[in-house]
C-alpha cells in the first residue's frame, strides 16, 4: 500500500493533502521524494519563523539535559525562564504567562481569563477571522463556520472589515452597554490574507476598551515573534492588549507549544480560580526548544529584523512585476505579505499550478498568502518569485 492509500485508510484529514510527500526541509527549502525541491513560501503557515533546520535550536533539543515530564504543580526552572523571557519580549505591561500545548488552546484561556475578569459574556472579534479549532475558537471566528457546526456559543458580536476611523462609532455603540468581556483580534490579520487595520482605528479601538472596561485580546499565534517586523504586532499600533496569546514559531517549528500571557491586574483577580491545567503545557523538550528559537531570535535581531524589511521590499518589488489577470491589491507588514486576487479559484489554482513547478505557499481565500522565513536570501525569494510569474 502506498503512503497516499495508507493515509486515506486512517489518517484523518480536516482538509485535503497537498500533493507533496516530505522527506526533508532545510533553510529555505522543502523536499520531497520525488527528488524535487521546493522553494518555502509557505513557512508552515507561520510557524517556521527562521527557516527549517537551525542547528543552534536542533542541538539544544539532542542534547538537552531534562526530566522526561514534569507534573504542572511542581517547580521547573526553565519554566520560569521561558516565562521572564515572554515577560521581557512582550509590549507592555504584559507578564504573567500560561502554558499551553498551542494557539487554540491559548485562545481559549484568553477567552475564559476575560469572562471571568470582567463577569460579562460577550466577545467582540472580527468577522471571517481565524483562532483556532475548538469551539470557543471557531465561535469567535468567520460566521459562515456556523452552518457546519450548531453547537457554537453565542453572545460572539463580529466586526466587518475594514477596520478605519469610521468604525469607530460602530465599536463604540457595541461596547457601551458594558456587557462585552473582550475585543480579540490578530494584530494585522494575516488570516484574512495581510489585512493591516488603520492606526486610527487601533488607537481608537484601545480607548474604547479603556473606557468601558473591555479587554483587549491580541492574538499573535501568527504575528508573534517578528513576522511583522516587529517582536509582536501589537507594537506598530498605540495600544497596551490586556491578554495576546502566542503559538506557532515560539519553538520556530521545532515542538508543540503555546502561550497566553496577561497582565499582574487580571492575573490577580483570576490567577488562582482559573484553573489553565495542562498535561502536556510547556513539556521540557518543548521549553528546551523555545529558548533556544527566542534566544538565536534575540542573538541574531539586529540581523534578521533588517532581513524581514529586506525581504518586504524583494516581494512588493517582484510582485509588482507579476502579471496577474486581474489587479491585484498587495499587502506587505514585514514577511507576511498577501496578493488579494478577488478570485478563489483564480489563487488556488496559482497555488497548485506553483506546486508543479517547485514553490509552495498558501492562499486565504482569494488572497495568495507567503509566510516567508526571516533568514530567506533575496535570491531564494526572486527565484520563487520567477516561478509565480509563470503560473499566473
Ligand atoms: C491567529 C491564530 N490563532 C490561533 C490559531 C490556532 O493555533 P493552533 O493551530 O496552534 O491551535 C491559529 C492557527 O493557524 C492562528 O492563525
Amino acid at each position: 500500500m502506498t503512503v497516499k492509500e495508507k493515509d486515506k485508510q486512517y489518517f484523518g484529514r480536516g482538509n485535503p493533502a497537498m500533493d507533496l510527500k516530505v522527506v526533508k526541509a532545510e533553510g529555505s527549502y522543502i523536499y520531497g521524494a520525488d527528488g524535487k525541491e521546493y522553494i518555502d513560501f509557505l513557512g508552515g503557515a507561520g510557524v517556521g519563523n527562521l527557516g527549517w533546520g537551525v542547528g543552534e535550536i536542533e542541538d539544544a533539543i539532542r542534547n538537552g539535559e531534562r526530566p522526561s515530564y514534569i507534573y504542572p504543580n511542581f517547580y521547573y526552572k526553565p519554566w520560569t525562564k521561558l516565562a521572564e523571557t515572554l515577560a521581557k519580549l512582550s509590549p507592555g505591561k504584559l507578564k504573567k504567562s500560561y502554558r499551553m500545548t498551542g494557539g487554540s488552546e491559548a485562545v481559549e484561556a484568553a477567552l475564559e481569563m476575560a469572562t471571568m475578569y470582567t463577569g460579562r459574556k460577550k466577545i467582540l472579534s472580527i468577522e471571517g477571522s481565524y483562532h483556532g479549532n475548538t469551539i470557543g475558537a471557531l465561535s469567535i471566528g468567520a460566521s459562515k463556520k456556523r452552518e457546519k457546526f450548531p453547537n457554537l456559543l453565542e453572545d460572539c458580536l463580529k466586526l466587518e472589515l475594514p477596520l478605519n476611523k469610521e468604525k469607530l462609532e460602530q465599536v463604540s455603540s457595541l461596547l457601551s452597554s458594558k456587557e462585552v468581556a473582550a475585543v480579540i483580534m490578530e494584530p494585522v490579520i494575516i488570516n484574512l490574507g495581510v489585512v493591516i487595520p488603520e492606526e486610527d482605528f487601533m488607537a481608537g479601538l484601545d480607548q474604547i476598551c479603556k473606557e468601558t472596561g473591555t479587554l483587549l485580546i491580541m492574538d499573535e499565534a501568527i504575528t508573534g515573534f517578528g513576522r511583522t517586523g516587529k517582536m509582536f504586532a501589537s507594537e506598530h499600533f498605540d495600544i497596551e492588549p490586556d491578554i495576546l496569546c502566542m503559538a506557532k514559531a515560539i519553538t520556530a517549528g521545532h515542538a508543540g507549544m503555546g502561550a497566553v500571557i496577561t497582565t499582574e491586574e487580571i492575573d490577580d483577580k483570576v490567577g488562582d480560580k482559573i484553573g489553565l491545567y495542562s498535561s502536556y503545557g510547556w513539556h521540557p523538550i518543548a521549553v528546551d526548544a523555545s529558548l533556544a528559537a527566542l534566544d538565536y531570535l534575540r542573538q541574531h535581531e539586529k540581523r534578521l529584523f533588517e532581513n524581514i524589511n529586506q525581504l518586504a521590499e524583494t516581494f512588493k518589488k517582484g510582485i509588482s512585476e507579476v502579471n496577474f489577470k486581474n489587479t491585484s491589491e498587495v499587502r506587505i507588514k514585514g514577511a507576511a505579505i498577501g496578493v488579494d486576487l478577488e478570485d478563489e479559484d483564480y489563487a488556488s489554482t496559482i497555488k497548485e499550478k506553483a506546486m508543479k513547478k517547485g514553490l509552495l505557499m498558501n492562499t486565504e481565500g482569494p488572497s495568495l498568502l507567503f509566510l516567508p522565513n526571516f533568514q530567506m536570501t533575496k535570491e531564494t525569494a526572486f527565484k520563487g518569485i520567477d516561478i509565480l510569474k509563470s503560473c499566473v
